[in-house]
C-alpha cells in the first residue's frame, strides 16, 4: 500500500467529506424513523448527547427542533463548523468522544448513528459502556451501524481509503445488550446512497433503554 493509500483517521475522512456525507446519506428514511421513534419515547425538553453528529442533519436539527436540548460531539472540526452553523439551535464540540469529560446520568438519550465504523472492536464496546454510562437510569440509545462482520478491512469510502470494523447484527445486538442496555427495536434495511453509481448497503438500526 502507497502511502497516499494510507487509512485516514475518522477526522480526517469527515473534514475532506464535509456536506458531501450529508447529500449522500441524509436521506435515509430509516434514519429518519429511527428519530421519529426516539421522539415518542424522550420526556419534553430532554437532554441529548449526539455522538459523531457529523452536519448536524438530519439528526440534531430534528431533536433540538422538537425542543431538545442538543450537545453534538465530532472529532471531526470541519463537521462541527458545518454543524454549528447547519443548526444554531444545538451546541457542538470538537472532540474525540472517549476524550470529552461528561456528567454522569446527565443524558436522557444518546444518539450514535454510525459513528463506530472506524474503531476497533474493543472501542466501540468501549464507547457503548460510555453511552450507558452518560445516560439516566432508563434513558434511551438510539444507534445505528453497518452490520456487517468485517474486523479492518481497507476500502474507499466516497474516495476516502478507510479501514473499517463492524459486526454482524446479532453481535451488534449482543454487544450493546453486553454494555448494560435492553434492546426494544431493531430495523434492518437496505440504502442506497446518492451517489454515482452507489451500490444499496445494509444499515441496523436499534432503540434501546440504560438498564
Ligand atoms: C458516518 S458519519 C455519521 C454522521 C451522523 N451521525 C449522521 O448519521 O449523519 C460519522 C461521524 O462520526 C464522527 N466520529 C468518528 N469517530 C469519532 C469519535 N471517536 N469521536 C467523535 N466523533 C467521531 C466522524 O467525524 C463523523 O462525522
Amino acid at each position: 500500500m502507497s502511502a497516499r493509500q494510507q487509512p485516514r483517521t475518522a477526522a480526517a475522512v469527515f473534514d475532506a467529506l464535509g456536506t458531501d456525507y450529508e447529500e449522500a446519506f441524509a436521506g435515509s428514511a430509516a434514519h429518519r424513523a429511527s428519530l421519529e421513534q426516539l421522539l415518542e419515547v424522550l420526556p419534553p425538553h430532554g437532554r441529548v448527547l449526539d455522538i459523531g453528529s457529523g452536519t448536524g442533519r438530519p439528526t440534531a436539527l430534528t431533536l433540538s427542533g422538537a425542543g431538545h436540548a442538543v450537545l453534538g460531539v465530532d472529532v471531526s472540526p470541519v463537521m462541527v463548523d458545518i454543524a454549528s452553523r447547519q443548526v444554531p439551535g444545538a451546541e457542538f464540540r470538537c472532540a474525540d468522544i472517549r476524550e470529552l469529560p461528561l456528567e454522569e446520568g446527565g443524558f436522557d438519550a444518546v444518539c450514535m448513528y454510525f459513528a463506530l465504523l472506524q474503531m476497533s472492536r474493543e472501542e466501540q464496546a468501549e464507547v457503548l459502556h460510555l453511552a450507558a454510562r452518560v445516560l439516566r437510569s432508563g434513558g434511551h440509545l438510539a444507534v445505528a451501524t453497518v452490520p456487517l462482520d468485517v474486523e479492518g478491512v481497507s476500502g474507499t469510502f466516497m474516495g476516502q481509503p478507510v479501514e473499517v470494523t463492524s459486526f454482524g447484527e446479532n453481535e451488534f445486538t449482543a454487544l450493546v445488550e453486553k454494555a448494560g442496555f435492553t434492546v426494544q427495536s431493531r430495523e434492518s434495511s437496505m440504502f442506497v446512497p446518492a451517489l454515482p453509481a452507489a451500490v444499496p448497503e445494509p444499515q441496523m438500526f436499534l432503540l434501546a433503554r440504560r438498564r
